[in-house]
């Protein structure tokens, strides 16, 4: 059989996910990967309709396609994004029509799911067979029983799809948004009170209701607000994955465009960011992404801490969870205070303006002043994630995260609490007595409430 691979690494040849694939393919000599670099060449794939082409008749030709790539921000790279963008654009869905596929990733699991979850909603919107994701952490490879996992899902995969056997899609297609919102007056009363406001908006096009709807929050404030088109900024290209910013946070691109100093100056200095973009496909726009992937040269640490947030949206955020879970993730990794996601969904005009001028005065809010919410479960368990990792095996390349965190307290490691230990290793030995244990059972409900109660009452 003939396996398509579309490589989405910014590395090309050098990325950590395409060793997973050519271990694969000595292992199963009898079927032939055929590797496409589509991130690392997208300005290529982008002008040059045959080298487009190309892949696409290979597609056509090939019994399973594989898309391979790197996690970047909770997704796939803007290069990737970019190339998928490109299929829908050039109306080319049928070359993957019908043709079974599966998704690899390598990563250190962090939201890898919402990545997956993305490309497989992808394969089904372009009528594609998707058997399955297949996510190890990075260096899964070097471990044998991880060897042997990995083959065992390949080994699965060719077999059904050499059976042909059925798939099951899951993601049902999105409901097409033909609603033009009109604005209404605007009471200009959020008052801004010397608070720097940034809004930055997707020039990237067909951008739905954005304009308009960027048009009305901004008049909603009573003070200067800052527009930026991030097609104005001048950003030179995608991130290209090769880390430089863990030492320090140097970037690649430095001296080479603004995108550094325009996030440095703009976007930590403000007191508000609202992000403002169209749906495109299942996410927002490849430009969005190239903005998210480039702000890894702050690498793990948070940038937005305290700052009122909020995302404007034009399209059918509600038919796709997986975007609404990413976005609010990365309110709280950022530790700002999400205060709103609004959508042009509603179809009503009015509803959307009373939506933007809500808006407009809870970012101001004198309560919101450096208000965050506790985080939940997306929060905590990407930090602990994050925690463990720069701790681990990623210190020595992420060096300014490990001094973020050693200074900031994030290593707060349970084995830590001294307290704790103490406490466990006393109770745990009276609970074998069986008459305490007894007794323990009985007022332990009483007893967990107990020192949260007294400062309730008291405090
Ligand atoms: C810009 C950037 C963003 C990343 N974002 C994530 C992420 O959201 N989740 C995650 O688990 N790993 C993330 N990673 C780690 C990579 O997914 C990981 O190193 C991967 O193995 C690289 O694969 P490659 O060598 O095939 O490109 C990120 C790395 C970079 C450079």
């Amino acid at each position: 059989m003939k396996i398509i691979v579309l490589n989405g690494s910014p590395k090309g040849e050098l990325s950590v996910t395409l060793q997973y694939v050519r271990f694969a393919a000595r292992k199963f000599p009898d079927h032939t990967f055929e590797i496409f670099h589509v991130a690392q060449t997208i300005r290529k794939l982008e002008k040059d309709e045959k080298a487009f082409n190309d892949i696409l008749e290979a597609v056509k030709k090939a019994d399973a396609v594989l898309w391979s790539f790197p996690l970047y921000f909770l997704l796939v790279c803007s290069q990737y994004k970019r190339f998928i963008e490109l299929i829908f654009e050039k109306e080319q869905e049928a070359a993957f029509a019908g043709k079974y596929t599966a998704s690899l990733s390598t990563s250190i699991h962090f939201f890898d799911h919402t990545a997956h979850n993305y490309i497989h909603s992808i394969c089904d919107d372009l009528g594609m067979k998707y058997l399955g994701a297949y996510s190890p952490a990075m260096y899964d490879l070097m471990k044998r029983p991880e060897r042997t996992r990995w083959l065992g899902f390949m080994g699965l995969f060719l077999d059904a799809v050499t059976r042909r056997a059925p798939a099951a899609p899951a993601y049902p297609p999105l409901a097409a948004q033909k609603f033009v919102y009109e604005p209404g007056q605007v009471k200009s009363i959020a008052d801004a009170a010397g608070k720097k406001i940034l809004i930055m908006k997707d020039g990237q096009t067909p951008s739905g209701n954005i304009d308009a709807m960027v048009g009305t929050l901004a008049a909603n404030f009573n003070g200067p607000v800052e527009v930026v088109n991030l097609m104005d900024i001048d950003i030179k290209g995608g991130c290209l994955g090769c880390c430089k910013c863990g030492l320090d946070n140097v970037c690649e691109y430095d001296g080479k465009d603004g995108y550094k100093d325009f996030y440095n100056e703009k976007v930590k200095k403000a007191d508000v960011v609202v992000f403002a973009g169209a749906i495109f496909d299942r996410y927002l726009s490849s430009r969005w992404k190239t903005y998210f992937d480039r702000s890894f040269f702050n690498t793990h640490t948070p940038t937005l801490i305290g700052k009122q947030i909020a995302f404007v949206i034009s399209g059918p955020l509600g038919q796709i969870p997986n975007l609404r879970q990413i976005l609010t993730a990365y309110g709280e990794f950022q530790e700002a205070n999400l205060a709103f996601i609004i959508t042009d969904e509603s179809g009503d005009s009015g509803k959307i303006d009373a939506l933007l001028a809500e808006l407009a005065g809870s970012l101001v809010h004198p309560a919101a002043q450096n208000y965050a919410p506790p985080m939940n479960f997306l929060g905590v368990g990407g930090r602990k994630i994050f925690r463990d990792e720069v701790y681990g095996m990623l210190r020595f390349v992420f060096q300014a995260d490990h001094h973020y965190y050693k200074t900031h307290g994030l290593y707060d490691f349970p084995q830590k609490n001294y307290k704790a230990r103490r406490m466990n290793a006393f109770m745990m030995l009276m609970t074998k007595i069986p008459s305490v244990r007894k007794k323990f059972l009985k007022i332990l409900k009483e007893q967990m409430v107990k020192p949260v109660k007294f400062i309730a009452e008291n405090k």
